[in-house]
């Protein structure tokens, strides 16, 4: 029989991990099914309780049950209780543990494009919502140079600078990440800013040609900051890579095999297709 694996959230039919997982699995020749449910918060408890007694081998987990599915683990890794957010359950003989794949996912997609050591790395991270503290413990514990984090509500940013950050990083204003834009060698946007309207999350006039410019965002497929940073000369990427990474990281583990990532974002890029906003 096949192992089954899945994503709980709500709402969930909006998601693509289905076929991304379930394309990668059968590459992989394994014999696992990916599926997807619809999971009410007042459902939570039972949902996990079943799940564990039908024996799937793990599930993929999204809003709104990321932070509230943490009581009913077992055990929570160190990156997930960290980032206060579990993405990903593995199934052992029915001990459950969480993890966190959405910042080492976001990570492995950038790294990509980052030519230089990460010791030279001077990262501005735009945003202060749970995205971001994902992508802020990940980057942190990549060694760069300094991290610089910006927000519209800067009492979120210095929170996760409390929590997620290194004593040489730092919570700066969005003028003041506008003006020093040029210092930056990596840019992440990881508000909503760019989704539903064409508009920059901040003016990117001083950004440096060759900064690498990567917004969590994938409808868009190029946002207006990554219009705008790509006419500066920025080496640019989109959300697609952060979604696709992080399931491949699920993947790994509830398989214990690296999944062929290309494919994964192969198919991402073809469910998108008919539903892309063109601006
Ligand atoms: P996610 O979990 O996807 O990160 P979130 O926790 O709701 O989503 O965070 C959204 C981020 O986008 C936050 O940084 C938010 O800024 P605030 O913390 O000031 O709310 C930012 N954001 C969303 N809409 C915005 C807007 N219109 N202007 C400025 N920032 C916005």
């Amino acid at each position: 029989m096949r192992k089954k694996v899945g994503l709980i959230g709500y709402p969930v039919s909006h998601s693509m991990s289905p076929q991304m997982q379930n394309g990668a699995f059968e590459k992989a020749g394994l014999s696992y099914v990916y599926d997807k449910y619809e999971v009410h918060p007042d459902q939570l408890a039972e949902a996990v309780r079943d799940m564990s007694e039908k024996g799937f081998a793990g599930w993929n987990v999204t809003i709104p049950h990321k932070q509230a599915i943490m009581p009913y683990l077992d055990e929570i890794a160190e990156d997930a209780l960290k980032i206060g957010a579990v993405n990903t359950v593995v199934n052992e003989n029915g001990k459950l543990t969480g993890y966190n794949t959405d910042g080492a996912g976001f990570l492995k997609g950038l790294m990509r494009h980052v030519s230089f050591p990460m010791e030279e790395a001077k990262v501005l991270i735009i945003g202060a919502g749970g995205a971001s503290r994902a992508i802020s413990y990940a980057m942190s514990k990549e060694g760069p140079k300094t991290i610089a984090i910006t927000n519209r509500t800067m009492e979120k940013a210095q929170d996760i600078f409390s929590e997620c950050l290194r004593d040489q990083d730092q919570v700066i204003s969005l003028h003041e990440a506008e003006e020093r834009l040029t210092e930056f060698n990596i840019v992440i946007n990881t508000t909503s800013i760019g989704m539903k309207e064409d508009r920059l999350p901040l003016r990117v006039n001083h950004l440096k040609a060759g900064t690498v410019v990567s917004d969590i965002i994938y409808n868009p497929f190029k946002t207006a900051l990554l219009k705008e940073s790509e006419k500066r000369g920025a080496i640019i990427d989109n959300g697609v890579a952060m979604l696709v990474f992080q399931g491949a990281l699920s993947f790994e583990k509830w398989t214990g095999v690296a999944p062929d990532a290309s494919l994964m974002e192969k198919i991402v890029i073809e469910e998108l297709g008919g539903s892309y906003v063109n601006r």
